[in-house]
């Protein structure tokens, strides 16, 4: 298969109710799991990276494996930058292949939020790429995450749908109590927020920061018009953590059997995260 655009994804999901999967993949291995899971679960799927996955393999690279693995596979799936800081990376991205692009300004003022956005928007949108902006900031709740603000701002329905008309966005990043990392209690969603946004903005909505997230509140936020949910740390950590189990109990680490060993633990993540978002059976 070829890459996507991520809004024909996303319009798919918010027509049949389920939020498309969408995981950061920083290297060959975590794409090729990702794709072989997904093929398996019949789902659609987001492959996702941005400054903290380029430290590894950079757009040009990572669009390159990304897309000779993809031509393996029956999947429906797009290539996104997530959290993009600069219209420079953004650039780079369409050039080396991504279908869809992120610029982060969440953290800027409206009038620059807006401005590069929209520019972002004329820009690539002509191509068939995909463009995703986020107003009020989704923060870090620790420091097991590089993704999100210091600070956290709740989205302001009025200003949402202010942003969402003047730039022309495909599908905007929402702060409705939700953040990156790994939460040490289970997240407050305001989702009377959420429910107001979306009938104001009426575009599809992305949930960042959806590790941690409980089941009840995942399938009330996709009823509310989520239609993609950002998942980095859940497979960070199941990759993270059988790699340090194995290396406190000395087993043997030659690199490639440790490692293998360790993206079947992310395999599981990834499984686990189709399946909660109702995602299975959908592509
Ligand atoms: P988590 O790392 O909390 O899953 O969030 C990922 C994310 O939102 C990437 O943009």
């Amino acid at each position: 298969m070829q890459f996507l655009p991520m809004k024909t994804l996303m319009a798919h999901a918010l027509k049949h109710r389920y939020a498309v999967p969408s995981f950061c993949a920083w290297n060959a291995e975590s794409m090729e799991t990702i794709l072989q899971v997904c093929q398996r679960l019949k789902s659609p799927v987001i492959l996702m990276a941005g400054p903290g996955e380029f430290e590894l393999l950079g757009p040009a690279s990572n669009a390159a494996v990304a897309r000779a693995l993809l031509a393996k596979y029956k999947v429906k799936a797009a290539l996104h930058l997530d959290h993009g800081d600069s219209p420079a990376l953004v650039k780079e991205c369409v050039k080396a292949g991504f279908t869809s692009v992120m610029l982060d300004y969440s953290t800027r003022s409206f009038e620059e939020n807006t401005t590069a956005l929209k520019k972002v928007c004329r820009m690539f949108q002509p191509k068939g790429i995909t463009v995703e902006g986020e107003i009020g900031a989704v923060g870090q709740c620790d420091s097991t995450t590089v993704e999100g603000s210091r600070d956290c701002r709740l989205t302001d329905p009025d200003e949402a749908a202010e942003y969402a008309r003047i730039t022309g966005v495909d599908c905007l990043a929402v702060s409705i109590g939700n953040a990156h990392g790994t939460y040490v209690k289970l997240p407050q969603f305001d989702f009377d927020r959420l429910a107001t946004i979306y009938q104001k903005v009426k575009i599809p909505l992305v949930l960042h920061g959806g590790t941690g997230t409980s089941d009840a509140d995942l399938q009330r936020a996709i009823a509310l018009g989520i239609a993609k949910v950002n998942v980095a740390t859940a497979l960070i950590t199941a990759y993270r953590e059988s790699l340090l189990n194995q290396w406190n109990a000395k087993q043997n680490l030659w690199v490639p059997i440790a490692q293998g060993a360790a993206i079947k633990e992310m395999a599981r993540a990834v499984e686990e995260w189709v399946l909660r978002l109702n995602a299975n059976g959908k592509a």
